[in-house]
């Protein structure tokens, strides 16, 4: 028939620390959009994916603490487990079982020539250069992490992956996994999954403008989380990096700093950054950053009291995990159904 396919749309985040205006505006909030403008017939799959935060040393009792606050956070921004499968990537053993399978199906060259893993470990190593890491800190998991990415999205048959240009790479991965596993067992079970273009808004470090707001930065004054209290975020934005050029204008060469204040102003208002510039040219850089504080606050506000709130509900949380990973493997099943016939297990 010619009626549309429903689009199954998944998205991941690791289970990370406290997330961040980056991460917020870079993700999360789009989840929440995409859930406030998805059909009915789509299927919406947002998992915290605790095995790919494996790939890098963790603290058992942070991960472990890490994991329960992100699922706080994604239900403390609006995220709904009426709307959306919210679970625990680790909870569903089918990602791991596809992604052995996966594995064995791709050319190592493709996998080699991934470059997301260099910067991953740089990032995590706080180097300022990709050239500065050491390989003999690449375990194997971090190198074949883009094939557990595959089995995550495939394992739902997602036809829609909202990421971020840092993971089209990845993504074009995905699909060529998908079209191997397709012409190798000559059946069409995975769909190609399609980036989910959403805006991306790249948030910068407050301190350090030429590089993006990030968790992993020593300087905690550099970005603002989302459990910050106002008093937290007055300090952070009135210590962010500007420029002695008089009046507002959105330069981001000339003026990241300015810029980024303005980027955040207008991400938080959803409006255009220029509108905002135009409504500060003639302010000095105290008002902006005045204005900044109290739209950060009116972004934050919402997200950090809901976490105070629901992150004490223990109960409530296990039970949303629990029944976030039930439908989540009842759906992966009926894929490895398949994968097991077609492969011959
Ligand atoms: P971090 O850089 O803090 O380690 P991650 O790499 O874990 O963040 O990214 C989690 C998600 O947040 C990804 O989708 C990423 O693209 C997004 N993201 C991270 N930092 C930013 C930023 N400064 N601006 C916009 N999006 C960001
Ligand atoms: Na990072």
């Amino acid at each position: 028939s010619n009626a549309p396919r429903k689009r199954v749309i998944l998205s991941g985040i690791q289970p990370t620390g406290v997330p961040h205006l980056g991460n917020y505006f870079g993700a999360l909030s789009n989840w929440v959009k995409l859930q406030r403008e998805a059909s009915a017939d789509d299927e919406l799959l947002f998992t915290i994916v605790g095995w790919h935060a494996l790939t890098l040393p963790q603290d058992p009792k942070v991960l472990a603490t890490a994991r329960t606050d992100m699922l706080a956070f994604l239900l403390a921004i609006g995220l709904s487990p009426q709307k959306s499968i919210i679970f625990h990537q680790d909870h569903n053993p089918c990602h791991t079982e596809l992604a052995w399978i996966l594995n064995c199906l791709t050319p190592f060259g493709k996998l080699k020539r991934m470059t997301t893993w260099k910067a991953r470990l740089a990032d995590s190593r706080n180097a300022n250069d990709e050239s500065e890491v050491d390989e003999s800190l690449l375990n194997a998991g971090l190198f074949t992490y883009p094939i557990l990415q595959a089995a995550d999205i495939l394992v739902y048959r997602a036809t829609h992956v909202p990421v971020g240009d840092d993971q089209t790479q990845h993504l074009e991965l995905s699909r060529d996994i998908a079209q191997i596993f397709n012409q190798t067992f000559k059946n069409r079970l995975f769909p190609l999954p399609q980036q989910l273009n959403t805006p991306t808004k790249r948030i910068l470090s407050l301190k350090d403008p030429s590089s993006k707001m990030s968790k992993s930065a020593p300087d905690t004054q550099s970005r603002i989380l989302l459990t910050d209290t106002p008093a937290q975020i007055r300090a952070k934005i009135r210590g962010a990096v500007t420029d002695s050029i008089q009046g507002i204008t959105y330069d981001p060469v000339a003026r990241p700093g300015t810029a980024n204040l303005l980027a955040i102003l207008a991400a938080c208002t959803n409006e255009d950054v220029t509108a905002v510039a135009e409504r500060y040219r003639d302010k000095r850089h105290g008002d902006l950053k005045a204005g900044v504080v109290d739209a950060v606050e009116g972004v934050v506000r919402g997200p950090r009291e809901e976490f105070e709130r629901i992150r004490k509900e223990e109960g409530y949380l296990a039970l949303v995990a629990t029944e976030g990973a039930e439908k989540a493997r009842a759906l992966a099943e009926v894929t490895m159904r398949d994968v097991r016939k077609l492969v011959g297990l």
